[in-house]
């Protein structure tokens, strides 16, 4: 008896949720800043960043080196909390919770691609694909069955029993985008994902990142230095010394 109230209360939470989140933005960034003091002194890397991204928007971040793009897409990804400001994700007040809560957040909304690829070296393609699914509480036989899928959808469904590093810099990249997809995330971050590669592999890499947007309205935030593959995105936000100095729909 109990068991089952706790199931039908547990369905209409889930149903609450979800009906908020048809409404909110994707991502919302309030007064945001970042202030690092260190020995070196003091740095202002961010200083009152305000944006919304509507769901399924392919937003690029571009700027000159320094100026506070990975420090933002670290606040966005609650990798690290602002000094100051606001994060929502889907509706959800990410730094509101407390740490635990936004490791939870973290692994369940949010995909992450590296520049580095940040895979983990010593097993197979297919377990670094389902770690955030197994973390976030699927079962075994589900997070097989999605990692391959994702796989497969991505063309390297042949590699899921390899170690990634056999793998080229461009297979490598879509396994780390593989596992950016797993948990079905509201948000994908994306660091420089073609900055280790080269040319025609990171247009690959890019195409993918488009097709991700394009097909299943998945919405991406990419950093990047290329200004070609900047203009190929709908809109971009150009960062300098913390600040947005251009916000413009392409
Ligand atoms: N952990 C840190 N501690 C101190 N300063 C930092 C730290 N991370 C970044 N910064 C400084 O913040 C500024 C923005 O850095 P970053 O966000 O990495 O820029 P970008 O990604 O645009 O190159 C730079 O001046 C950088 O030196
Ligand atoms: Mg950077």
């Amino acid at each position: 008896m109990s068991l089952s109230r706790d199931k039908s209360g547990t369905r209409q939470a889930t149903t609450l949720v979800s009906r908020a989140n048809e409404t909110a933005n994707a991502l919302e960034v309030r007064g945001l800043s970042k202030i690092y003091d260190s020995t070196a002194g003091r740095v202002v890397a961010l200083d009152n960043i305000n944006f919304t991204v509507k769901k399924g928007e392919f937003v690029s971040i571009v700027g000159p080196s320094g100026s506070g793009k990975s420090t933002l897409l670290n606040m966005v990804g609650a990798l690290d909390r602002p000094t100051v400001g606001q994060v929502l994700i889907n509706g959800i007040d990410i730094f509101a919770l407390n740490d635990s809560q936004i490791a939870t957040m973290r692994n369940s909304l949010i995909g992450f691609i590296f520049q580095s690829f940040n895979l983990i070296n010593r097993t197979t393609v297919l377990k670094n694909v389902k770690l955030p699914g197994t973390i976030s509480g699927m079962s075994v036989s589900e997070a097989n069955e999605r990692a391959m899928k994702i796989l497969d959808a991505l063309g390297i469904g042949d590699k899921a029993s390899q170690k990634p590093i056999n793998l080229s810099g461009g297979q490598q990249q879509r396994v780390a985008i593989a596992r950016a997809l797993v948990n079905n995330p509201a948000i994908i971050l994306a660091d420089e994902p073609t900055g280790n590669l080269d040319t025609k592999t990171g247009d690959d890499v890019f195409d993918m990142l488009k097709m991700l947007s394009r097909k299943f309205n998945r919405t991406i935030i990419m950093v990047t230095h290329n200004p070609e593959l900047a203009e190929s995105t709908d809109r971009s936000i150009l960062i300098r010394d913390g600040g947005i100095e251009k916000d413009v729909i392409n």
